[in-house]
């Protein structure tokens, strides 16, 4: 029987490329930017598995322009690149990569934290464009981190690995939402699952975990920072489109919050004139929570394994959609 056919987006660690070379026919897209959706389309069409990025548009249309896949694995634990729903009705199994980037995205979250609580990036650049002339009595002061009040939006695994650190390392209280009792971080942690209304009021730290849905997109609008604390610090690890941007912006220039740490935006890259990189009360790294070297050979090693068990017929390793049944060609 021949190899099977697969489209790698992107060069990903050697850990899963090297497993997916070894067993399929693969085209491993190698530019430094991912493929246009058009060229995505293209070289997925006669391919039997598609090993895809969260900058990759899988669409309906592309899954009709496919009439070959059997299976859809993102390098991601995010899908939201993915419509689900019309993987589903067509019968492809969908994998992500859960689980192994949970603590290297909470060790950012507390990075941009604590970062963007103490302002060391206006402070950092200060010395760099030759302003800092002398120990200052009144400046760059930042927010305390013991015993502040941590709100975790989004009680999954990554809003509990940093709930944890914040909790257990800086003694704080911790206030969450999420669809579900998360029983784990309440006996553990001591956390409460309140109302958003009563949790952007009571917490120091609010730090965003949600998936991005059309429920969740846009739920840090301008009503949500304005009823934050003017000492507050907003983290979004999860995804850009969950925060209101031209609020965020307000509210920083108007001091209805302290400062913000994101590691996504909306659009990703952010322009380089976007007014909020010119803020100095803002953090902006370039979507790097999972970006440790362990994490990303684990998450190249289920994605691998993901594309290699649909192309099988066997169960995916982390499906998103397990309720598809696996084909065989
Ligand atoms: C990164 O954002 C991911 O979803 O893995």
């Amino acid at each position: 029987m021949s190899r099977p056919r697969v489209f790698v987006t992107r060069i990903i660690p050697e850990e899963g490329l090297a497993r997916v070379r070894a067993a399929c026919d693969a085209d491993v897209w190698d530019g430094p930017l991912p493929p246009s959706y058009e060229t995505l389309v293209e070289r997925t069409r006669e391919c039997d598995g598609l090993l895809s990025l969260l900058t990759d548009r899988v669409d309906a249309a592309l899954m009709d322009a496919c009439p070959r896949l059997r299976v859809i694995s993102n390098f991601a634990v995010g899908f939201n690149n993915i419509d689900i729903a019309a993987a589903t009705e067509r019968g492809l199994p969908v994998g992500n990569t859960p689980g192994v980037l949970t603590d290297a995205t909470a060790d950012m979250a507390f990075c941009l934290l604590i970062a963007a609580a103490r302002q060391l990036v206006a402070a950092e650049r200060s010395i760099r464009d030759g302003e800092w002339r002398t120990w200052e009595p009144m400046g760059f002061i930042g927010q305390d981190l013991v015993g502040a009040t941590l709100g975790i939006l989004g009680m999954g695994r990554v809003g509990a690995a940093l709930a944890a650190r914040c909790h257990h390392g800086f003694g704080m209280r911790v206030l969450y939402t999420d669809p579900l009792q998360n029983a784990d971080v309440e006996r553990d942690l001591g956390a409460e699952r309140v109302a958003v209304e009563r949790l952007l009021a009571e917490s120091d730290f609010v730090s965003l975990h949600a998936n991005l849905d059309d429920a969740t997109r846009g739920m840090i609008d301008a009503a949500a920072l304005a009823a934050m604390k003017p000492n507050a610090v907003l983290v979004n690890t999860a995804r850009g489109p969950l925060v209101d941007q031209a609020a965020l912006l307000h509210a920083l220039r108007s001091g209805e919050i302290f400062a913000a740490g994101l590691d996504v935006t909306d659009p990703e890259p952010m322009a380089a004139d976007d007014p909020l990189l010119a803020e100095p009360r803002c953090i902006v790294a370039p979507h790097i929570a999972s970006a440790t070297v362990r994490t990303r050979g684990a998450m190249a090693e289920i994605a691998a394994d993901n594309l290699l068990a649909g192309l099988d017929g066997r169960p995916l390793r982390h499906s998103v959609n397990p309720e598809v049944a696996p084909r065989t060609r």
